[in-house]
């Protein structure tokens, strides 16, 4: 007989796996469908966690070989790969092991192969099929293709390439100057790669708050990134000693090749629904290529519901999972509730970018009247001290409520004094409620309350 779940959810990426996990502990028989043999998705397995241990290891390399010094550390480091991506490998396989557990622990059945939804109550896996009351879509997103460009692992990459390069290239050339240009551009570049980026627009990180993306440039640049704005590429050539790339204004004309050893593709992911069976069911998608969903998260078919990278907003791993949750939670019969506005997103470079809310120019384009607080790192003794002085904060309050509407950070640590502002806005606080809270001295955290005493003129230190 055909085995019956409550919820079977497909995918096991962090939307996924943490969806299906909340299932389980809110009663409901749960299944999760994964094509990988690991659990863990995207993010886990080839995306934010090994990116992550990688910039860890490049940033102590590089802090050996060029900023220990300055504390009167004499070294001389050298670089050790092989060991730096067996580490790597290595606490990616201890997560994806740990799912594992968390499911035996939560009594989530793991589905292992490729999940296809045959009808409104119905998943097939490799064949098998299992009856549903309620479907979940978490099948999260792929890399968007170049025209023109073959990505084949090794000269010309994608993330997953450039996460596991066998050698440091001499120059690695990247197309797209978003955050996984800029995060995998860091590791090499800090390892030894001299770094290039081609990017279409006129500036970098789209949808990052002008002046913040301005800063980030500079010291990017100072690190020894070269940036080539208002640029396309129309095409490349893979050649013994690596690959020429063909480039030219975005506006068209003035054309130009750039070589490089390897190139990294990275101009954004697109959503996964390859052989889904969506037509089996009626699902309908955006002009994105997104399953359209409703506030509830379900889509057209009102049993089937989606979450994560494969529907609109945010591709982000804590955006899937708090959807996860909501879905979870939705078909527990409780009314749970995301603040879109409070979703946090951070760029793990040096120094780190964090922003939450809404930006400069998103306020302008809205005719929203606001205040500005901002507050310099230079100016803060904990960051002086550390050696840690480039960026800033920036403080974004309604001119008439004082309400937080977003706050932008670059600087040592961003990611993680950014939530300070996500629990604010929450709670729906205002600048004046950050200034009055007390901040231990000496922490990086001090800047965040300075730049809210500023949204009223009043930073001490400054
Ligand atoms: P992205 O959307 O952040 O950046 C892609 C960049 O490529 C943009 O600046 C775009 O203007 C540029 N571009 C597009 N077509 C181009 C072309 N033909 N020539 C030159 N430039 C072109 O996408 P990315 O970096 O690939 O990341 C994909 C997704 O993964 C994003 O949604 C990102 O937020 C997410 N992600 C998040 C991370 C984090 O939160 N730390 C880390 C890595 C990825």
């Amino acid at each position: 007989m055909t085995e019956q779940f409550d919820v079977i959810v497909i995918g096991g990426g962090p939307g996924g796996y943490v969806g299906a996990i909340r299932a389980a502990q809110l009663g409901l028989k749960t299944a999760c469908v994964e094509a990988r043999d690991t659990l863990g998705g995207t993010c886990l397995n080839v995306g934010c966690i090994p990116s992550k241990v990688l910039l860890e290891s490049s940033e102590k390399f590089h802090d050996a070989a060029h900023e220990f010094s300055k504390h009167g550390i004499e070294v001389k480091p050298s670089l050790n790969l092989k060991t730096m991506m067996a580490r790597k490998d290595e606490v990616v396989s201890s997560f994806t092991k740990g799912i594992e557990g968390l499911f035996k622990k939560n009594k989530v059945t793991h589905l292992k192969g490729f999940g296809t939804i045959t009808g409104k109550n119905e998943v097939s896996v490799n064949g098998t099929k299992y009856a549903a009351k309620n479907i979940v879509i978490a099948t999260g997103s792929e890399v968007t293709p170049l025209p023109g460009i073959t990505i084949d692992e090794e000269k010309i990459v994608s993330s997953t390439g450039a996460l596991k390069l066998p050698a440091v290239p001499k120059k690695l050339v990247i197309i797209g100057a978003g955050v996984i240009g800029l995060e995998l551009g860091s590791v090499w570049g800090r390892l030894g790669a001299k770094v290039e980026v081609i990017e279409y627009l006129d500036r970098i990180t789209p949808g990052i708050d002008n002046e913040v993306a301005k800063a980030f440039q500079k010291i990017l640049e100072k690190q020894g990134f070269t940036f080539h704005l208002s640029k396309k590429v129309t095409g490349a050539k893979t050649t013994k000693a690596g690959v020429e790339l063909s480039v030219e204004d975005a506006a068209g004309g003035n054309a130009t090749t750039v070589s490089a050893d390897v190139v990294l593709v990275a101009v954004g992911r697109r959503a996964y629904t390859d052989r889904l069976g969506l037509e089996n069911v009626g699902i309908t998608r955006d002009n994105r290529g997104r399953i359209e969903v409703n506030a509830h998260l379900q889509t057209s078919v009102p049993n089937i519901y989606a979450i994560g990278d494969v529907i609109q907003g945010a591709m982000l791993a804590h955006k899937a999972e708090e959807e996860g949750v909501m879905v979870a939670e939705i078909i527990a019969g409780q009314k749970p509730h995301i603040n879109y506005d409070a979703i946090p997103g951070v760029v793990y470079t040096w120094p780190e970018v964090a922003t939450v809310g809404k930006t400069e120019e998103e306020l302008k384009a809205a005719g929203v009247a606001y205040k500005v607080g901002k507050f310099p790192f230079m100016a803060n003794s904990r960051a002086r001290g550390a050696g840690t002085p480039e960026g800033f904060v920036k403080m974004l309050a309604d001119a008439k409520t004082d309400r937080l509407l977003g706050c932008h950070i670059i600087g040592a640590q961003a990611g993680t004094m950014i939530h300070e502002i996500c629990v604010a806005m929450e709670f729906g606080a205002s600048s004046e409620d950050i200034a009055r809270t007390c901040h231990a001295h000496p922490t990086l955290s001090e800047a965040v309350k300075e730049a809210a005493l500023n949204v009223d003129s009043r930073a001490i230190h400054i």
